[in-house]
């Protein structure tokens, strides 16, 4: 059952397939590069795609655009206090604005900092503090992508390896690092939840460290959720409670309201009232008012911040975060009938599919990941993004592509075409038309070339020196 109904609706269209195949060449087999009037069905991203309610529409009128001292500041602010526990706030542009505001203030030269898995833009962050970000998840969890194993066992396969934080601490000194970090959900690890267990146990091994303790918030609603479905300690917990509880193991959240906020733009940091914690903010503020704004709208438009305080309290709605978790896990279920390897249990935000396995006969220096989701592309003007060895070079992650839902846009028939759209896929790949690609430009930082490295097909190259 649907939670929701239209009353504003923006049309798209199918380009045809010799339209699409030129379109994907334009763009250098990069999809950052195609224009979104030839895409039919969007899941390059859930962050600020999403559907606003008719109450933060509505919200908008009341955006108090004054420089300092915005009741639109102060609106926010209780909402952030209420739905996550945070009064002390830092506005920010969006998630990665947030990200330099608190990872510059926190991280120096030389520093190390552990995270479950680094989002992509996190990572660049801490490097770019001058720190060495460190992936923590469960070996088992990884290992279980790769096997495509599911069960009981993987309820929480987002979470935090605190024993890594030891040994990394062991290894080069718990002085070197500065946070320890959670981010909920996974997202570059299969968007899998983070158990409230875990966070505990996380914010005792900061303890010990003396670092401190940041939670990277995005979809804590959604990891909610998964919390309140899975861990018997908290079946007859509201979502909203899950939340609260779960947040409030943090010293601070970094936060992109373009996900579980519910609007198309804006990101704070929540930092605790903690007396130990004030250095902190202070810093903090002080590089929001550099890079990002006075401290009551960083970045934002007064009527932003308004549309993401009522955002932030629908999030935790027991029916928003049903229907939106319900809803991936139905792309996700229709796509496992039709053969396609998904990661089970299916992620909050998003179905991610093991590339490797869709396309075996694609080696992994030739991008897998991306292949398919240019075939995605050609044959049913799908986007979807790779999260693989293209995303995160020097890395060993599996080569997953991600089919992210935006929130209350997309209904069931569309989902039904990006499934028809799988089985086009299948039936090219068993015919070996699939080739797969290689990189032709990679300009800039390795971190963020995903975003901008060009590509060809190795099929194209290999025929024209055959010539
Ligand atoms: N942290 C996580 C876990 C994220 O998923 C993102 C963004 C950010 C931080 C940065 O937030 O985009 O508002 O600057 N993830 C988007 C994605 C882009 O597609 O997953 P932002």
């Amino acid at each position: 059952m649907r939670a929701y109904k239209s009353k504003v609706v923006s049309p798209i269209q199918l380009p045809e397939r010799d339209e699409r195949a030129a379109n994907l060449e334009r763009a250098g087999y990069n999809v950052f590069e195609l224009d979104s009037e030839g895409v039919y069905v969007d899941l390059l991203t859930d962050s600020g795609t999403g559907t606003m309610s008719e109450s933060q529409w509505a919200a908008l009128m009341k955006g108090d655009e004054s420089y300092a001292g915005s009741t639109s500041f102060e609106r926010l602010q209780e909402a952030i206090s209420d739905v996550m526990g945070f009064e002390r706030i830092v506005p920010a542009h969006q998630g990665r604005g947030a990200e330099n505001v608190l990872y510059g203030a926190l991280v120096s030269e030389g520093d190390y900092v552990p995270n479950n898995t680094h989002f992509d833009t996190t990572r660049a962050h801490v490097t770019n503090a001058g720190g060495e970000p460190v992936d923590c998840p469960l070996d088992a969890s990884v290992e279980g992508i790769e096997s495509g194993e599911e069960g009981e066992n993987r309820n929480f396969a987002g979470d935090l390896d605190v024993e890594k934080v030891r040994e990394l601490a062991a290894e080069v000194g718990a002085e070197r690092i500065p946070a320890v970090v959670v981010t909920l959900t996974n997202n570059s690890l299969a968007g899998q939840p983070v158990s409230v267990e875990n966070v505990r146990r996380a914010r005792e091994v900061a303890d010990e460290l003396d670092a401190v303790f940041v939670i990277d918030a995005c979809r804590f609603a959604e990891n909610a959720f998964f919390v309140r479905e899975r861990d018997p300690a908290f079946a007859d917990a509201s979502v909203a409670e899950v939340a609260r509880e779960q947040l409030s193991s943090a010293d601070a959240v970094v936060m992109s309201g373009k996900k579980d906020g519910l609007v198309n733009v804006g990101g704070f940091v929540g930092i605790g009232d903690d007396p130990a914690l004030d250095g902190l903010y202070d810093r903090a503020r002080e590089r929001g008012i550099l890079f990002e704004g006075f401290t009551t709208y960083g970045g934002m438009a007064g009527r932003d911040l308004e549309a993401m305080a009522v955002g932030l309290r629908e999030a935790v709605e027991e029916r928003y975060v049903a229907d939106r978790v319900g809803q991936v896990q139905r792309l996700g279920d229709m796509l496992a009938e039709r053969d396609v390897p998904v990661v089970r249990p299916t992620g909050g935000h998003a179905v991610y599919v093991d590339a490797a396995a869709f396309l075996p006969e694609i080696p992994a220096e030739q991008f897998p990941g991306q292949a398919l989701v240019c075939e995605l592309y050609r044959e049913g003007g799908v986007r979807g993004v790779e999260l693989g060895s293209f995303a995160f070079p020097d890395t060993d992650r599996p080569e997953l592509v991600r089919l992210a839902l935006p929130r209350r846009t997309y209904g069931a028939d569309h989902l039904e075409h990006v499934a028809e759209t799988f089985e086009s896929v299948a039936e090219r790949r068993d015919a070996g038309e699939i080739s797969g690609l290689e990189i032709v430009e990679e300009p800039g930082m390795a971190e963020l070339r995903h975003f901008s490295a060009e590509l060809r097909p190795v099929a194209e190259r290999e025929a024209t020196t055959a010539d």
